[in-house]
């Protein structure tokens, strides 16, 4: 049996790009692998939330993943700040963690992008502590999107430079996944990039029908195809990356023979894309706003998950502290 382990930060609502990127694998997964999916609420704080912005996020995210379908009874479904093991697995992570490598990040260079008045430590070293939530529970599987590529690759680093620093085989190399395919990038509706949290261009689960419908029809478009078969420019290519994953596979193909011949009309492709994720989002969003008025059964999600992610991180911990020669006199 193979361990997973994903995670979300609580920085925002899920949106389409979290469901295919993460979400909908993990929860065919969590049937067959020991499955460990949380919220990586220490990682928020490099965006500086209030206190009751914090806890409000935590509480909203933690209702959307349950919506979704993950099972507290058999994943471990868990917030990071629970488990404050992994604070120390961070901090022993980052003795062995250099500068050059971690400013070399793509995730680094992209956030220092978007807040650049707030460039803190804690953005610097999001890799290591990324890296502690997998190792500290041996995962060897992350069901990740695209964007999270380059972290799994320094968790792999870092797992390596521990089992070699102390001549042992202590840490799997886990891997990103995705269920056997490629890694998915959920593009968002500004023409280019990918669909993310705070670039405003997103598709929340929770978001209602006029919402969905408004920022679709927003979406940038171009001119349209002048020539058949023409290649599609990216803002085009996103509409139907997106009709993809949410539309039949009938009204996929249908749209893509009226753009190759020339034939698209970009709003009704629009109105009929709106209509799709609202359908899809629809059930979701439902369930979201019954399980976040729910204290008590979060409480006891929360509570139940608390207790097994911190039995399997305090065995690690243990061990690791033992590996690295710290002794009780
Ligand atoms: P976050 O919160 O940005 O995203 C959560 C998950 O959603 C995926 N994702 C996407 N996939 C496809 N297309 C998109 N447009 C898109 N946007 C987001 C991400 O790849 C991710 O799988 N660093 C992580 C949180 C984290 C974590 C971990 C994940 C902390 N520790 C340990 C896995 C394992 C993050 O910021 O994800």
């Amino acid at each position: 049996m193979e361990t997973v382990l994903s995670g979300i930060r609580s920085t925002g609502n899920l949106h389409l790009g979290n469901y295919f990127g993460a979400l909908k694998n993990f929860v065919k997964m969590q049937h067959e692998n020991k499955c460990f999916f949380f919220i990586a609420d220490y990682h928020s704080l490099t965006t500086h939330p209030t206190p009751a912005d914090l806890h409000g996020s935590v509480k909203q995210v933690l209702s959307e993943y349950l919506a979704c379908g993950l099972d507290p009874e058999i994943s471990t479904i868990f917030l990071q700040s629970d488990v404050p093991e992994v604070a120390e697995l961070y901090l022993l992570l980052n003795m062995n963690a250099y500068i050059g490598e971690l400013e070399r990040t793509t995730s680094f260079k992209d956030k220092i992008r978007l807040q650049p008045d707030n460039v803190n430590a804690g953005l610097l070293t999001y890799p290591v502590l990324m890296a502690a939530d997998i190792i500290i529970h041996k995962a060897n599987k992350v069901p990740v999107g695209k964007d999270q590529e380059q972290n799994l690759e320094m968790t792999r680093k870092f797992a390596k430079r521990f089992n070699h620093m102390y001549k042992v085989d202590y840490f799997p190399e886990p891997v990103a996944y995705n269920f056997g395919e490629e890694l998915v990038k959920i593009p968002g509706l500004d023409g280019t990039g990918k669909m993310g949290k705070s670039e405003g261009n997103g598709i929340f689960l929770v978001d209602t029908p006029e919402a969905i419908r408004k920022k679709v029809m927003r979406a940038v478009t171009d001119s349209g195809p002048v020539e058949k078969n023409q290649k599609m420019p990216e803002p085009i290519r996103n509409l139907f990356t997106i009709m993809d994953v949410v539309s039949e596979k009938s009204t996929l193909d249908y749209f893509l023979e009226k753009y190759n011949n020339c034939e698209i009309r970009y709003g009704d492709m629009k109105k009929q894309l709106a209509e799709d994720i609202i359908n899809f989002t629809a059930p979701f969003r439902e369930k979201i706003l019954s399980i976040s008025s729910d204290n008590q059964y979060l409480r006891k999600v929360v509570s139940m998950g608390a207790e097994r992610a911190r039995a399997s991180a305090s065995k690690t911990v243990r061990e690791v502290r033992e590996i690295i020669g710290f002794k009780p006199f």
